[in-house]
């Protein structure tokens, strides 16, 4: 195939650094009328339009979004695509709600038909929101892993994903066991990890539903293969956490039981970690292991508030991105999410600002994945993937954004007020993905 360049001309926000760390105005690059060009997939230019113009390609005229907000594609730390049948479901806390909805409806994902449709219109919905990347939960069932990678493939999008692994306390249709599940979870990484654009995540679901037989084998296929993620649970629940105690009793604690089976480190996302001991953010920060931070979801199951500036305590701050945790959240937005953290942060007394917000859901959340170095950010040599944001999407945001007067207040008003109608296109490796008018009509 020959070099395909695009490009795409419109104000846009980009993240270098991260404003928890730094001082705002270093953390990200604001260009009021930007241009980015990209050619095979990946950026190759980025800055101000005038002082760019010259470098397009003989012939390429830059798609134009005057009046938008062109932002790196978000990207979703903690989603399970096996539990979108199931958002709004009504009534239960995690562990009730696990074994009334959740565990139910995961059964089906062993019809592969099923998992093909879900694992379709899954990636249709996280590009209407203007997620590029996600770090999704399957089913314990090797086909539904193949059908979401294949899903992610024939979009291009940037995916990564693992096979549950649970060997107890759900039911008999549910679990694997510690050698099954090491089998599959290895067969399937080497299928799909690095094939395209696909990453594979060893995927305990949480302690109390993987034997310590099976957090062995999880550790010791992280070790055969460190260049793969892990994704699993944390301290969530009050009532999990106790269950977690009496199963490992002779571990220091839930996030200890992790630490002991070698399953922290760079690339490891422990979803939720609400009430992690001061001792654990310790060691996340040691290892580098990061947190998703899935407020629509903790506030949906009752969990609890996940204090974002005790995690990024710059004495010893680790790494958080936005997860919206469909379907115990309750939208695939991260401006709905980021929207939500605000409130959470509210609560504790601390302001969660527009730039902070961003950075989560893009930069951030990259970070926490460890693969900033591909995606986050819309810098030469990183991979196409953008959003493109409309402010006057609807009527009152169209009144409301009219009013702000700088950058900051404009993405405060969109994280605040933004959903799915907020997202103009989607762009995956420099390719139109998503285009709001052309599908709604
Ligand atoms: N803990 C273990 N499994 C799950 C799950 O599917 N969703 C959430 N929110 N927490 C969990
Ligand atoms: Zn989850």
């Amino acid at each position: 195939m020959s070099a395909a360049v695009t490009a795409v001309r419109g104000p846009f926000i980009s993240f270098v650094d991260d404003p928890f760390l730094t001082g705002r105005e270093d953390a990200f690059v604001y260009e009021s009328d930007g241009l980015l060009i990209c050619e095979d997939g990946v950026i190759i230019a980025a800055g101000d339009y005038g002082a760019l113009r010259e470098r397009l390609p003989q012939g390429v005229e830059p798609v134009h979004y005057p009046d938008h907000v062109i932002s790196a594609g978000f990207v979703d730390t903690h989603i399970h695509y096996v539990q979108t049948g199931i958002i709004a479901a009504f009534g239960s806390q995690l562990i009730d709600w696990l074994n009334h909805y959740t565990f139910v409806e995961e059964q089906r994902f062993s019809d592969p038909g099923y998992a093909r449709q879900m694992a379709s219109s899954f990636c249709d919905e996280l590009l209407r929101n203007g997620t590029t990347t996600a770090l999704t939960f399957c089913a314990v069932y090797p086909e539904s892993v193949d059908a979401l990678f294949e899903a992610a493939s024939a979009r291009n999008m940037r995916m990564a994903a693992g096979k549950v692994l649970m060997d107890r306390n759900a039911p008999d249709a549910l679990l694997d066991t510690a050698q099954s599940g090491y089998e599959d979870s290895k067969v399937l990484l080497e299928r799909w990890h690095g094939r395209g654009r696909n990453l594979y995540a060893i995927t305990p679901r949480f302690a109390p539903t993987s034997t310590p037989g099976q957090l062995e084998a999880a550790g010791a296929l992280r070790r055969e293969h460190p260049e793969a993620l892990m994704h699993t649970h944390v301290s969530e629940n009050t009532g999990e956490i106790s269950w977690v105690r009496s199963l490992f009793p002779e571990r220091r604690g839930y996030l200890d039981v992790y630490d002991h089976y070698g399953l922290l480190g760079p690339g490891t996302v422990l979803a939720h970690g609400v009430h992690l001991t001061g001792y654990e953010r310790g060691r996340c920060a040691e290892t580098g292991a990061a947190v998703s931070h899935c407020p629509t979801s903790n506030l949906f199951l009752g969990s609890g508030l996940f204090h974002v500036h005790d995690a990024k305590d710059p004495k010893r701050p680790m790494h958080v991105g936005l997860g919206t945790d469909i379907g115990a959240g309750t939208s695939f937005s991260l401006l709905a999410t980021m929207n939500e953290a605000y409130k959470v942060a509210e609560l504790s007394n601390y302001p969660l600002d527009s730039i902070k917000a961003f950075y989560l859901a893009t930069l951030g959340s990259a970070q926490a994945m460890g693969i900033a170095d591909k995606i986050g950010s819309l810098q030469p040599g990183r991979e196409a993937d953008f959003v493109v944001l409309d402010p006057k999407a609807t009527p009152l945001l169209a009144q409301r954004t009219a009013r702000v007067n700088d950058i900051e207040e404009l993405l405060f008003v969109l994280a605040v007020m933004g959903d799915d109608r907020t997202v103009r296109a989607t762009y995956v490796a420099g390719s139109l993905a998503h285009d709001r008018d052309a599908t709604t009509g």
